[in-house]
C-alpha cells in the first residue's frame, strides 16, 4: 500500500507561497541534522530508560559499497518487497557492534567475521517519497529508542542514494500475516494477536507520552508492524512522523498525509493532526488484529468495503459481535476476551476524536487481554487432567514463591471476581 495526499485541495494549498516559504525553512533544519550525524556518527542522545528503552544510540553511515556488497549488488534473489519509498533487500553486513575476531585455532590464523542481517531500503528516484521522509526517518529513528520501535542500524546519502539499514525482522509485518495468507501458512493464534496489539499500543505510547516533544506516528498500519522472533512487533517507518503540540497547543496543522483506511476523519477533513488521529489508525489495526479483514478491500462488497463503516453498526449489538471475528481463528478465541478487545477497537474509532481514548489506557487494557492467556481445545486435549488454565505443580508453586506465597497474579484476579 502507498502513500497519498490525502486531498487535491490542501496539496493545492501547499503551493501557497508563504508556506512553501516556511517548508523551506523546515526542510533546511532538518537537513543540517544528518550532517552533524556524519561529522558525530556516535551521537548519543539521552532518552527516557523505563520500560526498556535503551539511553543511547549510534547510527552510523555506510557507503554505497558497502551496501551494495551486503546485497550482491542488490540482486533480485535478496528482495524482501517493495513500498513507497521503494525497494527492500535483505543483506548481510559485517556486525557494527562486535568487532571481529582474530582467532588462533592451532597454526592457523582464522579471522572471525560476525554477520549481522539487516534490511536495506534503498529510496526509487522516480517514487512518491523522497529526500524529506528520508531525513526525518534518519532523525526519528536516531533520537528514539524503544523495544517496540525497529532499529535503524544506519543510513547511506552517497550522490543521489539514499539508502536505510534497519534490523532484519525475520517475521515480515502484521500485514503478512492476516492477509492473503498463502497456502499451509498458519493463521495467527488468539494469544499472538493480543500480544502483536499490546506491543504495538507500547511503542505508540512511547511515542506520544515518554518521546518530549511527543512524537504523531501518522503511518501507523498493519504493514508498518514487523514481527520479531516470536512475534515481538515493532513500528517501522518514521518517515510522515510529526512532532506533536506542545504547551497550550491541541494541534499540529499539516499537509494530510498518510494511508487510506487508517487516517482519522477529522484530520483527512481539516489537516489538523493530533495524537488522536494515531489512535483511530491503531483503532484500524486493532480492527484487522480481530477481523483478518483489511482496512480497505476494493474487492468485497460497497457496504463491506471500509473495515470501519461495516463493523460500527456491528458493536452495539453484542450478539453480532462474532460476525467480526476472524473465521482463521475457527472461534478458537475467549468471548469474554473479544468483546473487551473489540470494545477497545470501536472507543479507538470514534467519530470523535475527544471520545477516543489515551493510548496510555489502550496500552493497560491490552497488556491485561494479553495476560490472559487462552487455551484452544487442542491444547486442552493434550492436558485432559488439568483445568484449562490451571498452571502445573510446579510452575504454580514457582509462581507462589515469586508472590511471597500469595499466589499467581491469575489465582488473585478469579478470587476477585
Ligand atoms: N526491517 C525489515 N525486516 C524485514 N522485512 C522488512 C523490513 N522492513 C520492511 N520489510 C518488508 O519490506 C516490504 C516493504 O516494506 P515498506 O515499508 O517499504 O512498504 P510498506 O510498508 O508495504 O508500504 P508503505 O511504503 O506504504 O509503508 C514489506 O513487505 C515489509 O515486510
Ligand atoms: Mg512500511
Amino acid at each position: 500500500m502507498g502513500w497519498f495526499p490525502c486531498s487535491g485541495d490542501s496539496f493545492r494549498k501547499a503551493k501557497n507561497k508563504k508556506k512553501m516559504k516556511m517548508q523551506q525553512k523546515t526542510l533546511d533544519r532538518i537537513n543540517s541534522i544528518p550532517d552533524k550525524l556524519k561529522m558525530n556518527s556516535s551521537l548519543r542522545v539521552k532518552e527516557a530508560s523505563e520500560d526498556g528503552a535503551s539511553d543511547q544510540i549510534t547510527a552510523q553511515t555506510l557507503t554505497f559499497r558497502e551496501l551494495a556488497a551486503a546485497t550482491k549488488n542488490f540482486r533480485s534473489e535478496c528482495l524482501l518487497g517493495e513500498g513507497g519509498f521503494g525497494r527492500v533487500y535483505k543483506g548481510y553486513l559485517e556486525s557494527i557492534n562486535q568487532v571481529s575476531r582474530l582467532l588462533n585455532i592451532g597454526m592457523m590464523q582464522v579471522i572471525l567475521c560476525l554477520l549481522q542481517d539487516v534490511a536495506i531500503k534503498q529510496l526509487d528516484r522516480n517514487g512518491v517519497q523522497g529526500n524529506r521522509e528520508f531525513l526525518v526517518e534518519v532523525l526519528m529513528l536516531s533520537l528514539l529508542h524503544h523495544p517496540n520501535l525497529v532499529n535503524l542500524i544506519g543510513y547511506c546519502a552517497d550522490g543521489d542514494q539514499r539508502l536505510l539499514v534497519y534490523e532484519y525482522m525475520p517475521l515480515g509485518s502484521v500485514e503478512d500475516h492476516l492477509h492473503d495468507l498463502s497456502p499451509g501458512k498458519k493463521p495467527l493464534d488468539w494469544n499472538t494477536r493480543m500480544k502483536i496489539a499490546a506491543g504495538a499500543a507500547r511503542g505508540l505510547e512511547y511515542l506520544h507520552d515518554k518521546a518530549k516533544p511527543p512524537v504523531i506516528y501518522r503511518d501507523l498500519k498493519c504493514s508498518n508492524i514487523l514481527l520479531d522472533r516470536g512475534y515481538h512487533p515493532k513500528l517501522s517507518d518514521f518517515g510522515l512522523a510529526k512532532l506533536g503540540p506542545v504547551g497550550d497547543n491541541t494541534h499540529v496543522s499539516t499537509r494530510v498525509m498518510g494511508t487510506y483506511g487508517y487516517c482519522a476523519p477529522e484530520y483527512a477533513k481539516t489537516g489538523q493532526l493530533t495524537l488522536k488521529s494515531d489512535v483511530y489508525s491503531f483503532g484500524v489495526v486493532l480492527l484487522e488484529i480481530l477481523s483478518g479483514r483489511k482496512a480497505v478491500d476494493t474487492s468485497k462488497a460497497a457496504a463491506e468495503q471500509s473495515l470501519v463503516a461495516w463493523a460500527r453498526p456491528l458493536f452495539q449489538d453484542r450478539t453480532r459481535h462474532s460476525l467480526i471475528a476472524d473465521p482463521e481463528l475457527q472461534g478458537q478465541y475467549p468471548p469474554r476476551g473479544f468483546y473487551q478487545a473489540l470494545a477497545v477497537a470501536a472507543m479507538c474509532v470514534h467519530e470523535q476524536p475527544d471520545m477516543r481514548p489515551v493510548i496510555a489506557d489502550v496500552v493497560t487494557a491490552l497488556a491485561y487481554l494479553a495476560s490472559q492467556k487462552y487455551e484452544s481445545d487442542a491444547e486442552k486435549v493434550q492436558s485432559p487432567c488439568l483445568d484449562p488454565g490451571t498452571p502445573t505443580r510446579t510452575k504454580r508453586d514457582k509462581e507462589r514463591k515469586l508472590n511471597g506465597g500469595r499466589g499467581s497474579e491469575r489465582e488473585r484476579t478469579r478470587k476477585l471476581k
